[in-house]
């Protein structure tokens, strides 16, 4: 990436030489070349002389790296930003403890006198961190959001005019556009006395009886974690169909978001050991209360949530039982390779004989995949749209097909 802050080699995490998607793109560069040189009316920021920046939502540490020499704060809610932000930062030869690195659950810097946006997908999550980061900004803050123009709603900037104060936005740029705010302390305050604390969140709900082994447990969800504000139809479906008397296995509850599956497992069985590992700290901070709100007091020793790519932390061989509702998003982008890497992943965590349960839209044809892995799969439950797949380690790796 090449800005008027340098040239910085980038990458996702985990990188992927045969990965073509790039670790930036055109908002990135956009809110960088405004920084320098200021585009419309707006100046450039005088970022040597401006004190605390704080950049929230950057997506592999483009924001960041380029403007290490600032000595900014990130705030992101995934574990995989934060991996690349680090790789990014040790490749452009940053000084370490450049980046001062939070995550969404961290304490916000006490004050905030440059707060750089980039819209993230979710308008809950944007609302959320808005909200928190609001009692930390301050007439003079130098508010800019930026994202590519379909990433920009009127209910964006509605959220930085109600949270923070005047809103307006740039022309776009190589679709992409910035979005200009001036904190008005009034506003800020009004806006503080007229929301619940947490802006609502977390939100919590009770399964209702068709919910399987998750009937009548309490979800709890932060904002931005996927389906916060109720079931998702896969979920209900995957209920129905795990098994749930592990005979005091250790399960597996990946890419976990609100913890309800592995939750529904400790429930049903008080001698199992649960791991429940997400890359959001987001869902990880949910299933710890999902978990804590329906699992007898005195049990939380028996139970491990992991922030981190998959199951990349865990050693191999060491778990029973992965049930996992994998993610078809990283980042925006609609794919099955994080999919792919958490059955892999699985496969190297699974003792022998042990075995990973997944749920899926039925067109993704996932039985492929876990027959080339596994050498195994078979369907453990069906409907129209959903089918639950179970494969076995074998002691042997099959042979490739
Ligand atoms: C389809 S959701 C399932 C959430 C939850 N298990 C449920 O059924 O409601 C997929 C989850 O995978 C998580 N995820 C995405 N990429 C991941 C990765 N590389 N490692 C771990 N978790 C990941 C997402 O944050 C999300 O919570």
């Amino acid at each position: 990436m090449t800005t008027p802050f340098g040239s910085h080699e980038l990458t996702r995490f985990p990188a992927d030489p045969r990965d073509r998607l790039r670790a930036w793109d055109a908002a990135d560069e956009y809110l960088l070349r405004h920084l320098d040189s200021g585009t419309g009316e707006r100046g450039p920021v005088d970022l040597a002389g401006a004190g605390q920046i704080t950049v929230l939502g950057d997506r592999w540490g483009a924001l960041a790296t380029a403007l290490a020499a600032y000595r900014p704060a990130q705030i992101t809610d995934s574990a995989l930003t934060r991996a690349a932000t680090e790789a990014n930062l040790a490749r452009a030869g940053a000084a370490a403890g450049a980046v001062t690195l939070l995550t969404t659950q961290d304490a916000p810097p006490q004050r905030i006198d440059v707060l750089l946006v980039r819209v993230p997908k979710s308008l809950a999550l944007l609302e959320d961190q808005l909200l928190r980061l609001a009692p930390h900004v301050h007439a003079g803050t130098v508010v800019v959001g930026t994202g590519m123009v379909k990433e920009i709603h009127t209910s964006t900037l509605n959220l930085f005019e109600r949270i923070l104060g005047p809103t307006r936005t740039s022309l776009a740029e190589k679709k992409a556009r910035l979005i200009f705010c001036t904190p008005d302390p009034e506003v800020v305050a009004a806006g503080a006395a007229g929301t619940p604390a947490g802006g609502g969140w977390p939100l919590t709900y009770t399964l209702d009886r068709d919910a399987g082994s998750g009937a009548g447990l309490t979800a709890v969800n932060h904002a931005g974690i996927f389906c916060a504000d109720r079931l998702d139809v896969g979920t209900r479906f995957f209920l129905q169909s795990i098994p749930t008397n592990t005979d005091g296995a250790r399960v597996v509850d990946l890419g976990c978001g609100n913890g309800i599956v592995g939750t529904a497992v400790a429930v049903a069985d008080p001698d199992a050991e649960l791991v429940f590992a997400d890359e959001s700290y987001q869902a990880v901070a949910s299933a710890r209360a999902t978990y804590e709100a329906n699992v007898r007091h005195g049990r939380g020793d028996r139970a491990e949530f992991l922030v981190g790519d998959g199951l990349s932390m865990l050693p191999a061989g060491s778990v029973d039982l992965v049930l996992c509702n994998p993610p078809f998003h990283s980042h925006q982008a609609t794919t099955d390779a994080t999919a792919l890497r958490m059955f892999a992943q699985s496969r190297r965590a699974l003792r022998p004989g042990g075995e990973l349960w997944i749920v899926a839209n039925r067109h993704l044809g996932y039985h492929t995949h876990l027959r080339r892995l596994f050498g195994n799969s078979e369907v453990a439950a069906s409907e129209p749209r959903f089918v639950v797949l179970r494969a076995v380690k074998r002691e042997k790796r099959p042979r490739p097909m």
